[in-house]
């Protein structure tokens, strides 16, 4: 038979164990608490590892391509210089004993390669213009003077290419910047040069695309590009390989066209031709009050 203080200890030792289950069960709780942080503060440590590895690898590919360019720039720039110096040293020195379409001929050598030197400067200083971020400042152009007066400076230049102007009199004023439409120009018109036979003509053509935009377009006669390689040609550096060796560049050319059509909101792409030949066209925006420079 049990006593009063039996049952007043049962009652202790029950609640004792109610208390001791509780405490187990808030250190299990706890437990498992500290685990999910220390699961939770691992994935988070290894993701940022991962994002470290993926900058470490960015940085490394952006270091590699930059000695790449200093390189290949290092290179253009020395075989142009060695090309300018070499002419007009081989004018002054042999100027009695060349005639005078030798001279002619080997300082056009010299203008030809000074153009050249001048088409990458001004694509450099472009090309860190727009990825320093600076703010373009558009304006009315009316696009058939700039071409116009492209084609003109061309003429002179190397009168012995043909070049062939269509623009259309129907054409409002884009809202641009005009150094830049003409540096797109001239390095368009500097590939016809070196890509397609010097006795084909370049043109060059300009019409409305309904209201809002004028399309522009460079056409030759040349090889073309193969449809899997026009997207890569934007890229920087990128280079046909169906192109000879000793045709120089630096690959540049066109990705640096890109960036300066698009800082003016317009697009550029490739196309071939019909009857053989490539066809590089871009856009520009109409500007609103039509009135032009
Ligand atoms: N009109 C064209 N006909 C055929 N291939 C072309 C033409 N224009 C460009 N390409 C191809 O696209 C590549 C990229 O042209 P891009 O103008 O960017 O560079 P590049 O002419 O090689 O060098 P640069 O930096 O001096 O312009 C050229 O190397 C060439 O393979
Ligand atoms: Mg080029």
């Amino acid at each position: 038979m049990y006593d009063e203080s039996h049952v007043i200890g049962a009652s202790w030792v029950l609640q004792d164990i109610s208390g001791l289950k509780k405490a187990e069960e808030d250190l299990t709780r706890a437990r498992d608490e500290l685990e999910r942080r220390v699961q939770e503060r691992t994935a988070d440590l290894e993701a940022s590892n991962r994002q470290k590895d993926r900058i470490v690898e960015e940085l490394r590919r952006a270091n590699e391509a930059k000695d790449e360019f200093l390189g290949l720039l290092s290179h253009e720039l020395r075989t142009s210089m060695m090309l300018i110096y070499g002419g007009i040293k081989a004018v002054r020195r042999m100027s009695g004993r060349i005639n005078e379409q030798e001279a002619v001929s080997l300082l056009e050598d010299v203008e030809q390669e000074t153009d050249t030197v001048y088409r990458m400067i001004e694509d450099l200083l472009n090309l860190a213009r727009l990825e320093l971020g600076e703010q373009l400042t558009t304006e009315p152009v009316l696009v058939q003077h700039v071409i116009r007066r492209f084609a003109r400076s061309f003429g002179e230049s190397r009168p012995e290419r043909e070049i062939v102007v269509d623009v259309s009199d129907e054409l409002a004023a884009a809202l641009a910047e005009p150094t830049y439409v003409e540096q797109v120009l001239r390095n368009l018109v500097s590939n016809v040069e070196k890509y397609a036979p010097p006795e084909s003509p370049i043109e060059l053509r300009a019409a409305m695309n309904g209201g809002a935009e004028i399309i522009i377009s460079v056409l030759d006669r040349g090889p073309g590009i193969p449809e899997e390689e026009r997207d890569a040609v934007f890229e920087r550096f990128y280079r046909s390989s169906q192109i000879p060796k000793r045709v120089r560049g630096m690959g540049m050319g066109l990705t640096v066209c890109r960036r300066l059509v698009e800082a003016q909101r317009g697009r550029i792409w490739l196309a071939p031709r019909e009857e053989g030949g490539l066809e590089v066209s871009f856009t520009l925006p109409v500007a609103r009050d039509g009135s032009g420079n």
